[in-house]
């Protein structure tokens, strides 16, 4: 019979720890999983996410960065139907973010609209919160468009800031946070309960509580 989950494409160019929550995510769904991990693909040659995927024996290819045009035709070459952004930091070309409108993901170490837009990530996004003086923090996940952080939100997890904290130590908390909302999103994608309408806002986000496990 052929499947009838979605095939997933995670693009990742750094250690890979979403991606790993996200597999994690997917096995323990297991028969209830919406979707499948069909291929990581990475610009960076030495990504962990690469090592991640040949462990679990999940197609990994590296893609570099002189041939970001050939992505969609890999995309489409492998039936893939949505895409995750992990920590990808390449530009998206646009004709893969047109294709997958509606389709693809990414998460943002803060609280989006803030602390985004081009040249914010990793650690830059962590130290602009700090010297914001923010007492809040914490991850966003969103639908990508055509432009940097600015596709619709789908949600959100409060991290607290600390009088103390490091660049580090702040990214390591939202970091945590990142594992438990991302693969959520994503199966909430995948099964159909959310969609991204036409007015360009997501619908169908169920309410949840930030004390309690994620449904
Ligand atoms: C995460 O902080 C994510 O928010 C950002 O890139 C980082 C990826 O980390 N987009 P990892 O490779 O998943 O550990």
């Amino acid at each position: 019979m052929p499947s009838t989950r979605a095939r997933l494409a995670v693009l990742a160019s750094g250690s890979g720890s979403n991606l790993q929550a996200i597999h994690d995510d997917l096995v323990a769904r297991g028969a209830g999983a919406t979707s499948e991990l069909a291929i990581v693909i990475s610009d960076r040659r030495a990504a962990g996410a690469l090592d991640r995927a040949r462990n679990w024996g999940v197609q990994a290819l590296h893609l570099p960065k002189d041939r970001d045009a050939e992505l969609l035709a890999i995309l489409e070459a492998e039936a893939i139907t949505h895409i995750a952004l992990a920590g990808y930091l390449r530009l998206i070309p646009l004709d893969v973010v047109r294709r997958f409108h509606g389709r693809m993901l990414n998460v943002h170490p803060a609280l989006l609209p803030a602390f985004g837009g081009p040249g914010m990530y990793g650690a830059r996004v962590h130290a602009a919160v700090l010297a914001a003086g923010a007492r809040v923090s914490g991850p966003t996940v969103h639908f990508v468009s055509e432009h940097y952080d600015e596709g619709a939100i789908i949600a959100q997890w409060p991290v607290p800031v600390r009088q103390a904290d490091s660049v580090d130590a702040l990214a390591a908390r939202v970091l945590a946070a990142e594992h438990r909302l991302y693969p959520w999103c994503l199966h909430l994608l995948t099964s159909g309960v959310i969609a991204l309408g036409p007015d360009g806002r997501t619908r169908g986000v169920p309410d949840y509580d930030f004390d309690r496990e994620l449904p």
